[in-house]
């Protein structure tokens, strides 16, 4: 059995005081390997935010089912769903959300809050993430303290502080340059072969390149590139140039 299996998902929205409901998401169905990086693409607009959201245990589609390691996550109830999302699910959103006035240690702290870790042991586990991203001398900096592309890495870190199964991506480097944006998929690459699954929204061909495997959404309709393209090597974004 599939690690995610998405079944026939529709989502329609009825924004405030509108009379009818648009239908963004049509009857998606997809299936997601442990230890896959897939990317999800399409236009603005096309449902890729939404359709993260619900797999992300978020938001409730209207019709559909998702199950993720063989839990029906719409058939829980809301309590225990919310115990799903931290324990299975790593969050990394396009504006990073990190806190301003928390340093970048305790903003990975957050999603330990729920755990019974007591603060010495919360603290050694955020730093061993910011670690792993590359960021153990910059702990006590403030979010403006530093780069786009380390704000960046801290919103990996702190996605990953749990050990989440499932990291999701919202467009992770829709506002950095290509060089940090590059590194940052780099990034995400090396934790997908430390084994953590990977869902990651872009616009970027090349950091999508950089996946196993692409879906596209179109029209509320999820076409897969596996058919004719099949699962390949993940690889870096950039080749290293050999001199010869
Ligand atoms: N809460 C909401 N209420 C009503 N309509 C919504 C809501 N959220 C999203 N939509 C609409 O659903 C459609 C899909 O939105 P979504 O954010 O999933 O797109 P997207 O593919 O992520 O786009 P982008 O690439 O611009 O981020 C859009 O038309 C949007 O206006
Ligand atoms: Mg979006």
């Amino acid at each position: 059995m599939s690690f995610i299996i998405i079944e026939n998902v529709t989502k329609a929205y009825q924004p405030n005081g509108a009379a009818s409901r648009t239908t963004v998401l049509r009857g998606v169905s997809t299936e997601i390997e442990e230890g896959e990086f897939v990317a999800l693409m399409g236009p603005s607009g096309s449902g890729k935010t939404t359709l993260l959201t619900i797999i992300g245990a978020m938001s409730q589609p209207t019709d559909g089912r998702v199950i993720i390691d063989e839990v029906d996550v719409y058939g829980l109830s809301e309590e225990r769903r919310a115990d799903f999302r931290r324990e299975y699910l790593g969050f990394v959103f396009q504006q990073h959300h990190l806190l301003p006035y928390l340093t970048a240690l305790e903003n990975v702290m957050l999603p330990l809050v729920i755990t019974k870790l007591n603060t010495k042991e919360k603290r050694m586990k955020a730093q061993m993430a910011l670690e792993r991203v590359g960021l153990g001398d910059k702990l006590d900096r403030l979010p403006n303290q530093l780069s786009g592309g380390e704000q960046g890495r801290v919103a990996i870190a702190r996605a990953l502080v749990n050990e989440p199964p499932l990291i999701l991506a919202d467009e992770p480097t829709g506002n950095l340059d290509s060089r940090t944006g590059e590194e940052l998929i780099n990034l995400l690459r090396s934790l997908n072969e430390q084994g953590q699954t990977i869902l990651m929204v872009t616009h970027n061909p090349e950091a999508a390149a950089a996946t196993h495997r692409v879906l596209k959404i179109q029209d509320g309709l999820l076409m897969s590139d596996s058919a004719e393209a099949g699962r390949r090597e993940a690889r870096p974004m950039m080749e290293e140039v050999c001199a010869d």
